[in-house]
């Protein structure tokens, strides 16, 4: 049987020094490899995929995503499908999907021995935990398996953890048993109260904001900035991993911008795929996510006027 990897940047399969700040670093760019399936495992509604991919798993750091082609050698999908990477160590790197259209339904049916070409380690890794802070974790749905490593990284450069993890129902929670590993006490919650308390992650991360230093959050676009939203009124810094619709998924189609605050105050259209997926959460203006607001940079020159 083939064990799943380590969390990805764990201790152990990692090198020190492996938080960073998110900042483009040679040892991280991206190779594209056809690797083959070592595990494919159900784990509720999704399918957590264990792949050959050394070269990958040497360079990857919690936060960072790979994108697969789908389909196959002759398929008609052109556009690679993104997945976080939950796992990484030992040669392997271990994803997380959650099957619902053709290309993540084509991946979750990828079996042991099947090969699959795929790009990575991409995009920019969670940046440092303040000094001393007590960082908390916080996952939504397949979510959660992108902060296992991190909260594993965490521990290990001595921060005192806490996780949270939530989904609509018991079957999509994901990593609550890796995340109490290195967490302890995991809250979990459901919408529907299959499992855990019965509410949001945000009812339980209020309960732990108090002697929070910074959060960290992986999970679905509402649930982000309801998670930032609170950590910036609770004075607490955060940092979301945004899963923003993508393309070409290396920084030249422009099809995964968003708007986020700049040092200088001024908002600017950031690609999620190279600049992120990892923003600051008081930095990404969640109210205008695929909107072109007037106060964007550059956007006088496409005739957009302040109201
Ligand atoms: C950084 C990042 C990390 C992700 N991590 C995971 C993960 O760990 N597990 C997982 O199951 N899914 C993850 N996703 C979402 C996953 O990429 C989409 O569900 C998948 O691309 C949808 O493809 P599809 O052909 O199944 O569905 P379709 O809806 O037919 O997708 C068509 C196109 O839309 C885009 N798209 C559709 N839904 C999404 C979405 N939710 N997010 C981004 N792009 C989308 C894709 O680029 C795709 O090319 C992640 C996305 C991003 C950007
Ligand atoms: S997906 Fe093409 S620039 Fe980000």
């Amino acid at each position: 049987m083939t064990a799943t990897p380590p969390p990805v940047g764990s201790r152990g399969n990692r090198r020190e020094g492996l938080l960073t700040e998110p900042a483009p670093r040679a040892a991280n760019r991206p190779v594209q490899r056809v690797v083959e399936v070592l595990a494919a495992r159900p784990v509720g509604a999704y399918v957590e995929l264990t792949l050959a991919a050394p070269e990958v798993a040497e360079r990857a750091e919690p936060g960072q995503f790979v994108a697969f082609a789908v389909g196959g050698p002759t398929s008609a999908h052109l556009l690679r499908r993104s997945i976080a990477i939950a796992g990484a160590g030992g040669g392997a790197v271990s994803v997380v999907v959650a099957p619902h259209g053709p290309g993540s339904t084509w991946l979750a049916a990828l079996r042991p021995g099947d090969t699959v070409d795929v790009v990575g380690p991409l995009g920019r890794p969670f940046p440092a935990a303040p000094a001393g802070a007590t960082a908390v974790v916080v996952g939504g749905g397949y979510g959660a398996a992108a902060l296992v490593g991190l909260a594993a990284q965490l521990r290990d450069r001595g921060h005192p953890v806490a996780a949270v993890t939530g989904a609509a129902s018991a079957d999509r929670l994901c990593s609550v048993d890796q995340l109490s590993a290195v967490a302890g006490a995991v809250a979990v919650t459901t919408d529907d109260g299959s499992a855990g308390r019965r509410g949001r992650v945000t009812d339980a991360l209020a309960d732990l904001l108090g002697d929070a230093g910074v959060v960290y959050a992986c999970g679905p676009m509402p649930m982000l900035r309801a998670v930032a939203d609170a950590a910036t009124a609770a004075g607490v810094p955060s940092y979301v991993a945004v899963e923003e619709s993508m393309a070409c998924g290396i920084g030249v189609c422009m099809t995964c911008v968003l708007p986020v605050v700049g040092e200088d105050g001024r908002t600017r259209f950031s690609r999620s795929c190279t600049e992120g997926p990892v923003f600051g959460g008081d930095r990404v203006r969640f109210a205008d996510v695929g909107a072109l607001p007037w106060d964007v940079v550059g956007a006088d020159a496409m005739g957009v006027v302040a109201p």
